[in-house]
């Protein structure tokens, strides 16, 4: 995994990449001077041809051939100063990546531009962690250059620049730890493997893991996650993980995310053509793993619970049915008129038991949970439901920031009417149109009062092909979300 440093300017800089990043104001008197004098006549004979106008995602290489240290610069365009914001800086940071993957360089180092702020530090990070990243627990690519070492030049404030990378460069690392987790093939992740690999979290002290298995779920009236889980031959287990970062009377902010580890449809069965792409379906639970991650590795002062149900949806002699009724954690009950629309269910069980066991300040969910999510949004933009203008103002502001963006759909009551039912207090599925709604229509039924906000990332948990949308997610799962709202806990921190 590559290593981020920060390092103060030297005359006597040796590296096989030098990545200049400049804005369209500077280019006229663009110049490395400071490190080395042997590029100059270059760049300024670039700049003059205009070959190199900073224009924004633009890149020049220019390669030495006296035998400097130095053996090639990157200037990278930044366009207008006026226009930064970190979300670019992150996007051309992973252009850079790759294409430093391109010239087969195990290290670069970063000139960054005047007076950056901590803000665009962390973005520079990200961007090369999170763009680095691939999946490859299954098959190595050999001709892929492995990033060792990036190190980021900076005037002054060595110690303070080096504090703000290792906060991001753990953040990030979250988010490649999730990836791993939520790339895993189905027949490698049953819910069990979710438990396991959540248990290892324990190893702080801070962090408490408990794992209901299904003998204890029927105890306890998980009629919802038990209903979905039948038909699987992996039980389903309900992963509960405590992070005690403040005192005992400090309320909780609670994190749920959705895990199916395949989903099938049941027996409502799915069509075959990309059925595969449901190993994703775990990525809401996979991303509550990551966030737990975070907060141990950052030692927040804030208690924090991370609720996994997990479950494997398949259609089975034993599966659920449509026309079952079931009732759920919280005593109400649902008739199934699809066995597909089983996001839902498991979580309506899980933010129930959430509100009754931990009386949370906050309850934040997320999961795949609609296709309608992706036809209303697209696959760049998750949609976000809740029941409080204060917590929904709050993490559509940290989306800003973290670039994860997020839309806010309407929680009328009449989509909650349309979810009564004749021969249950409610049905799993709404009408015709307003999909992504209608689920979190659902879900509301079993917050209660309790703050609450839903994401729906059915279209940002996964790239399908690495799209050129964002250079910093490569192809397959994203963690989407994460970022968001670990700025958000982290606003909650009491020291
Ligand atoms: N996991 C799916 C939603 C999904 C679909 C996520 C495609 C990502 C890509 C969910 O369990 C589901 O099947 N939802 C149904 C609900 C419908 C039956 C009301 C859907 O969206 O089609
Ligand atoms: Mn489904
Ligand atoms: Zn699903």
């Amino acid at each position: 995994m590559v290593v981020i440093e920060a390092e103060n300017n030297s005359s006597s800089l040796g590296t096989k990449l030098l990545v200049n990043y400049v804005f369209t104001d500077q280019v006229s008197s663009l110049s490395l001077s400071d490190i080395t004098s042997d590029f100059d006549p270059i760049i300024r004979e670039i700049v003059e041809s205009k070959e190199f106008t900073a224009k924004e995602g633009s890149m020049s290489v220019i390669h030495n051939t006296a035998g400097s240290s130095i053996k090639r610069v990157l200037l990278l365009g930044m366009g207008d100063r006026k226009n930064l914001e970190s979300e670019k800086t992150r996007n051309l940071t992973g252009k850079v990546v790759n294409k430093s993957k391109e010239l087969a360089t195990d290290e670069f180092v970063i000139v960054p531009f005047k007076d950056i702020d901590n803000e665009q530090i962390s973005a520079i990070v990200e961007g090369i962690k999170l763009s680095d990243y691939s999946f490859s627990n299954y098959k190595k690519d050999e001709d892929r250059t492995d990033l060792n070492q990036v190190r980021i030049l900076t005037g002054n404030d060595l110690g303070a620049i080096q504090n703000i990378i290792k906060h991001s460069s753990v953040l990030s690392d979250a988010v490649i730890f999730t990836r791993d987790i939520s790339n895993l093939p189905p027949n490698d992740c049953s819910p069990k493997v979710l438990a396991n690999l959540s248990e290892k979290l324990s190893s702080d002290p801070k962090i408490k893991v408990r794992v209901i298995d299904k003998e204890e779920m029927e105890s306890y009236g998980f009629g919802g996650i038990l209903a979905v889980g039948r038909g699987s031959s992996s039980s389903p287990k309900l992963i509960v993980i405590e992070y005690s970062g403040s005192t005992k009377n400090d309320k909780p902010i609670v994190v749920v995310g959705k895990a199916v580890t395949f989903d099938t449809g049941g027996i409502s069965i799915k069509p075959s053509e990309k059925m595969e792409e449901m190993k994703y379906d775990k990525c809401g639970g996979c991303n509550v793993i990551g966030i737990m991650k975070a907060i141990s590795d950052l030692d927040f002062k804030t208690n924090v619970i991370g609720i996994i149900p997990a479950v494997e949806n398949m259609p089975s002699g034993d599966s659920y049915r449509p026309g079952d009724i079931i009732r759920m954690y919280n005593n109400k009950t649902v008739e199934v008129l699809n066995t597909d629309a089983e996001g839902r269910i498991i979580l309506g069980d899980a933010l129930a038991f959430a509100v009754k066991t931990f009386a949370p300040q906050a309850i934040i969910d997320m999961a795949t949970l609609t296709g309608a999510a992706i036809v209303a949004l697209g696959s760049n933009v998750a949609a976000l439901v809740g029941n409080s203008r204060d917590l929904v103002t709050k993490i559509l502001e940290y989306s800003n920031q973290t670039g994860e963006k997020i839309w806010e759909l309407p929680l009328f009551d009449e989509y909650k009417e349309q979810l009564k039912s004749s021969n249950a207090d409610i049905k799993n599925i709404g009408g015709r149109g307003g999909g992504a709604i209608t689920a979190a229509a659902f879900l509301s039924y079993f917050v209660g009062d309790t703050p609450w906000v839903h994401l729906d990332i059915a279209g940002t948990a996964w790239n399908q092909d690495g799209t050129k949308e964002k250079t910093y997610n490569p192809k397959g799962a994203t963690g989407f979300g994460i970022r968001t709202i670990v700025k958000f806990i982290a606003s909650h921190n009491a020291s």
